[in-house]
């Protein structure tokens, strides 16, 4: 089962009359940037780690075989690297379209530079979401990860084009490099 967030975020008026906004991506928007954006930059956020915990039911499996995407958990220490896109406020609504399945937008601090840091948006999906999975055992994961299909393609590439844009951009990420080795070879 899935609910559509989409009417819930466009609650969230925040940044509607800024000129523009950052947008921190740590899953696909690292890699796949199918949105009008003005500048990207390397960043990261404290207090979260990535976990593949959400389940897909529209883009990288269905509703009768989920896969299973990256949402972010609060951790005390934690330090989640990704990309940060600069956008126009308008934009959002094409993203709340692409994250419709459960991810809710959430403001939090995104940092350039050990000196540099702004007021950024990220899409989260909470374990109160209906498509949420929570944690399960590595090799469980990645044995789901192996198997889903959904109309954005396999959840294998969605890992391993994670994995790999996280490697280019030297951000090592645990839980992401355990997932894609019990994939490998494809
Ligand atoms: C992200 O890359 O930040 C992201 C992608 C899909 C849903 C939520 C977040």
């Amino acid at each position: 089962m899935s609910i559509d967030t989409t009417a819930l975020n466009r609650t969230m008026t925040h940044f509607d009359r800024h000129h523009s906004l950052w947008l921190f991506g740590y899953g696909s928007l690292i890699w796949k940037a199918d949105f009008p954006f003005i500048e990207r930059r390397p960043a990261w956020i404290t207090g979260w780690a990535r976990r593949f915990w959400q389940g897909s039911h529209d883009h990288r499996g269905t509703p009768e075989a989920p896969g299973r995407v990256a949402t972010l958990v609060r951790e005390s220490g934690a330090i989640c690297h990704g990309m940060a896109y600069r956008i126009a406020p308008a934009t959002l609504a094409q993203l709340d379209a692409r994250e419709k399945n459960g991810y809710l937008r959430e403001r939090v601090p995104v940092y350039f530079t050990a000196t540099e840091h702004d007021e950024g948006l990220i899409y989260l999906a909470t374990a109160d979401n209906a498509a949420f999975l929570g944690a399960a055992p590595l090799a469980v994961m990645a044995a789901q990860i192996a198997g889903a299909h959904g109309p954005s393609g396999s959840n294998r590439d969605y890992l391993l084009n994670l994995a790999e844009a996280l490697a280019q951009q030297g951000a090592a990420d645990e839980h992401v490099s355990a997932l894609a080795a019990l994939l490998q070879p494809a």
